[in-house]
């Protein structure tokens, strides 16, 4: 009833009703809330709000477990923790995966990296077990803050994030670094940064056939 009423209202409120199905999860790996990553994710969110249904989940708000390599999970689908259900849950309904995090030490704050660590069962479902053979069927990209002026935590995030990405059915799509936050003197973004951002909206949308 609801959605005949909207198809007879227009084209525009019928592609509200169909595409806001797709979802996106943000992982957001920053203690700040109004820092360079919120900024950053704040900025990427606005430009995929019309498409996409986001969560963020906040890894600093997170009361999980970690991973204690215990091997429950390499015989089944299971852990011996049930304090990831609502993360698991966010996971498979989501088709986008973005991870906005600053760079601490070259990798991603702790907190973050536990949460990653958990995803240890799908790991065994798809490796160990071999149980998952279909093809990657979500994005995933990572929007990232350093303090200094050098790209190689950027790379080291990149490389766990492609091994990460790949065990939740996951293909790395895209990424963007703001780098030299530590010298900024405001939270203003440059504008080849914007163009960036822009870019890479651009791109996920076509490869979902959004536009
Ligand atoms: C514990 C810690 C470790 C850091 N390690 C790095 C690093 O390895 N490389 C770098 O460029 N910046 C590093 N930084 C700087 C942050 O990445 C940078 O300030 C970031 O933009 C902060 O984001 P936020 O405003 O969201 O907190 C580190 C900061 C902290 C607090």
């Amino acid at each position: 009833m609801f959605l005949n009423q909207k198809l007879i209202i227009g084209r525009d409120l019928l592609r509200d009703v169909v595409i806001k199905s797709k979802k996106a999860l943000v992982f957001f790996g920053s203690p700040h809330e109004s820092g360079y990553t919120a900024e950053l994710t704040n900025k990427f969110l606005s430009e995929i709000s019309r498409d996409y249904e986001y969560e963020i989940l906040k890894a600093y708000e997170q009361n999980i477990k970690p991973c204690i390599g215990c091997g429950i999970c390499d015989s089944e689908f299971t852990c011996r923790y049930k304090d990831f259900c609502y993360i698991d849950n966010l996971i498979k309904h989501s088709s986008l995966i973005i991870v906005a995090s600053p760079i601490y030490n070259l990798s991603f704050p702790a907190p973050l990296k536990l949460i990653f660590d958990r995803m240890q069962p799908y790991f065994a479902e798809r490796v160990v077990r071999g149980e998952i053979r279909n093809p990657m069927n979500k994005m995933g990209i990572m929007l990232l803050t350093c303090g200094t002026n050098c790209s190689e935590g950027a790379k080291i995030i990149k490389r766990q994030l492609q091994l990460i990405f790949s065990t939740i059915n996951t293909q790395f799509a895209g990424q963007i670094l703001w780098k030299n936050t530590d010298n900024e003197k405001n939270f203003k973004m440059s504008r080849s940064l914007i163009i960036e951002i822009k870019k890479l909206v651009y791109k996920i949308k076509n490869r979902e056939n959004i536009t």
